[in-house]
């Protein structure tokens, strides 16, 4: 295989750009909490013209997404410098966006996409109370149509869009071969017949995200949740690692971790549509945000993720070619997995991964948000605990906030 190329983006001084404040890291956390403990993937590796080193790297990644579902991605093609470009250009967003724009391109979520800019009050199209979370989202439209991207950001939408791109056709399409290696399959399997392709992102969608200390009142009222627990719908979510510990991902020990810090990585999870593919080898693990450690609860958070997204018309079952699912079978008893087959076991079909995307959308509800979540909406006591009840099609699923 010829070695990847690395990320190789437009100037950031072409005549026209304005000067972006560079953004400067916020210090990491000097507590002790609950750190997971993740494995780190060298993705260069996948290069090598050893086939022991890269047989080592698959298997690696076999074990790292079976157990945890959240891997470290590290030599991927991005140098920290580009990466901290990206951010500084996310960070101008932020400083630079318009009320008018903010309006103009206000999201709704009511329509199954999170297409446009969130407000920082919750995950409705209307106001609700304040979470202090902003977002920018860019989905196949918002590439192909400038006037549906924040005015200040216009300037910069070469560097954006080949950011996306390479993240997609370059960082993700890799990681996918490494997948398709771990199920025994052709490396472009789920390149070809599972991501959506089309514009920077496909049918998923690029983000930058702001979060916004919280005041008092909030927290309190949120428990500390800044997001609930979920697992992410599509095939690979990929994270820029951030200094400041907010994600948590939910442990085989049903205890919350933070993600640690590392910095110039990326951390990648697993989506419900790979979980399925995969037949439970890899496990759609569920994540948090919560609030930080106490050394950084007046810190912004910035993020940049890529959401990677199936094709939206198929419905997907275990890839049943995959000599590892005809050899060991379909491990069943994981979450979105075991839900789907409740589904079929009742004769029923299930959704389309893009009927999937929707339903999580829509329903999304943000932990300040009184009245969707009290208890009895789509909520459950059980044991004391606070419960997360969905439904589809008739079958219950029961998980942790
Ligand atoms: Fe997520």
């Amino acid at each position: 295989m010829a070695p990847s190329a690395p990320f190789n983006p437009p100037s950031a001084n072409l005549p026209g750009k304005p000067f972006v404040p560079t953004w400067v890291p916020p210090p990491v956390t000097q507590q002790k909490e609950n750190f997971a403990e993740l494995s780190s993937i060298d993705l260069s590796l996948l290069d090598s013209d050893d086939p022991a080193v890269v047989d080592k790297l698959v298997q690696q990644v076999k074990v790292a997404i079976r157990d945890d579902g959240f891997l470290f991605l590290e030599n991927y093609g991005v140098s920290l410098e580009q990466l901290h470009r990206q951010f500084s250009i996310a960070q101008y967003l932020y400083h630079n966006i318009s009320e008018e724009d903010k309006q103009r391109l206000l999201f709704d979520p009511e329509t199954g996409v999170w297409s446009g800019y969130k407000h920082p009050y919750g995950f409705k199209r209307n106001r609700g109370p304040e979470d202090g979370i902003e977002q920018f989202n860019w989905y196949k439209p918002d590439w192909q149509d400038i006037n549906r991207v924040p005015t200040c950001l216009h300037p910069f939408m070469d560097e954006i869009e080949e950011f996306a791109n390479y993240l997609t056709k370059s960082v993700n399409r890799r990681l996918l071969t490494l997948f398709s290696r771990v199920l025994e399959l052709p490396d472009d399997y789920l390149w070809n017949n599972v991501q959506s392709h089309g514009s920077p992102t496909g049918e998923g969608y690029f983000r930058h995200a702001l979060f916004r200390p919280v005041q008092k009142k909030t927290q309190e009222a949120s428990k500390g949740l800044r997001m609930h627990g979920h697992t992410d719908f599509g095939l690979t979510t990929l994270l820029f690692s951030v200094p400041i510990s907010c994600l948590q991902i939910w442990g085989r020990d049903e205890q919350w971790y933070y993600v640690p810090y590392k910095p110039g990585a990326l951390v990648i999870n697993i989506g419900d549509t790979l979980e399925i593919v995969s037949g439970g080898h890899f496990k759609a693990t569920r994540h948090r945000v919560y609030k930080p450690p106490v050394d950084q609860l007046n810190e912004e958070r910035l993020s940049l993720v890529l959401f990677n997204s199936s094709v939206g018309d198929l419905r997907m079952g275990p890839a049943s070619e995959s000599p590892l699912i005809q050899r060991e079978g379909c491990i069943e008893e994981q979450g979105v997995y075991k839900e789907f087959k409740n589904l079929t076991s009742q004769g029923k079909l299930v959704p389309t991964n893009k009927q999937w995307r929707e339903i999580q959308i829509s329903t999304a509800t943000d932990p300040t948000d009184q009245v969707r979540n009290r208890v009895g909406a789509d909520q459950v006591l059980i044991d004391g605990k606070v419960m997360h009840q969905r439904e589809y099609m008739g079958v219950k699923v029961v998980l942790p906030v």
